[in-house]
């Protein structure tokens, strides 16, 4: 098992990429905890953990609020009694224009693809130091690569988490921390969906936000959108110790869209 006696926390675990990753993670043999604003998401998670002889249990609450950001760590550490990998998967589309954009909904994306992140690594850093070592890993996009003409703000954010990732690498690498990060292409989670409708999106004539999702995949070079599993691959390698001399790293997982 790739995870044997590793104890970590999944953040967006109830749904898409973040619940693929902490089933797998579990099945690797790590105690995992499911962070998620929905409850309900977050205990399925766990069930599912638990029902195949996994160890997990579920936090509830809004990532956007930096207590809660802060205590998924202590309660993680209470729980399982050590920290050894953060994957901070949570996210947030942003809108989809500039010119007339709701300033709140910047606050909203910057909020939760940024501020919560730097919340919970803040809080993780002195916890994975006492262990000697440990991963953090981040969910950037190829719009934190390359950009994406659909989301202005939500291209700063995971440019933003790309720079925070080099950054922290070099920083932490002689503590044994490493860094890095997954830059997924369109990959099919509810959040697709939103990305294509979002309301200041322009639907194009004819087109559905399921057309849209599916056009945006045959866009890839490998002609769809990635599974989440098959990001949740790329993260459990990331984490593991056999990506022991990788960190600064941000890795697309993209069918080729960024090649
Ligand atoms: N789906 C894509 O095409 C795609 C592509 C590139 C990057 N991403 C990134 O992946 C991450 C989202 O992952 P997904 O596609 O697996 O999403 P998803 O829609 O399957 O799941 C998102 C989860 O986040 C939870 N959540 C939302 N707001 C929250 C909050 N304030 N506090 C705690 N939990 C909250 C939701 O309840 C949900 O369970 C984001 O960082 C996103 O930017 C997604």
């Amino acid at each position: 098992m790739r995870l044997q006696n590793k104890i970590g926390i999944v953040t967006a675990a109830g749904s898409g990429m973040g619940r693929a990753g902490a089933v797998r993670f579990a099945r690797e043999g790590a105690s995992v905890a499911v962070v998620d604003l929905d409850e309900a998401a977050a205990n399925t998670v766990v069930d599912e953990i638990t029902k195949a002889g996994g160890r997990a249990i579920a936090l509830t609450g809004d990532l956007r609020k930096d207590a809660f950001a802060r205590d998924i760590v202590r309660e993680t550490t209470r729980a399982f009694g050590a920290l050894d990998f953060v994957w901070n998967h949570v996210g947030h589309p942003g809108p989809a224009a500039i010119e007339g954009l709701d300033w709140k909904d910047y606050d909203l994306a910057m909020d939760l693809n940024v501020r919560s992140v730097l919340v919970t690594t803040e809080a993780a850093l002195p916890e994975l130091r006492a262990r000697g070592g440990g991963a953090l890993l981040y969910t950037a996009s190829t719009s934190g690569l390359t950009g994406s003409q659909f989301s202005p703000v939500y291209n700063i954010a995971k440019f933003g988490i790309v720079g925070l990732v080099h950054g922290l690498s070099k920083r932490y690498a002689r503590e044994k921390i490493r860094v890095n990060a997954v830059c997924p292409g369109p990959t099919d989670t509810p959040m697709l969906r939103v990305f294509v409708a979002r309301p200041d999106s322009q639907l194009p004539p004819g087109e559905t936000p399921e057309s849209l999702v599916q056009k945006r995949g045959g866009q890839v070079p490998m002609g769809r959108p990635a599974r989440p599993e098959e990001v949740a691959n790329a993260a459990l390698f990331l984490i593991s110790d056999e990506a022991s001399y990788i960190t600064g790293v941000a890795l697309p997982v993209d069918g080729g869209a960024t090649a």
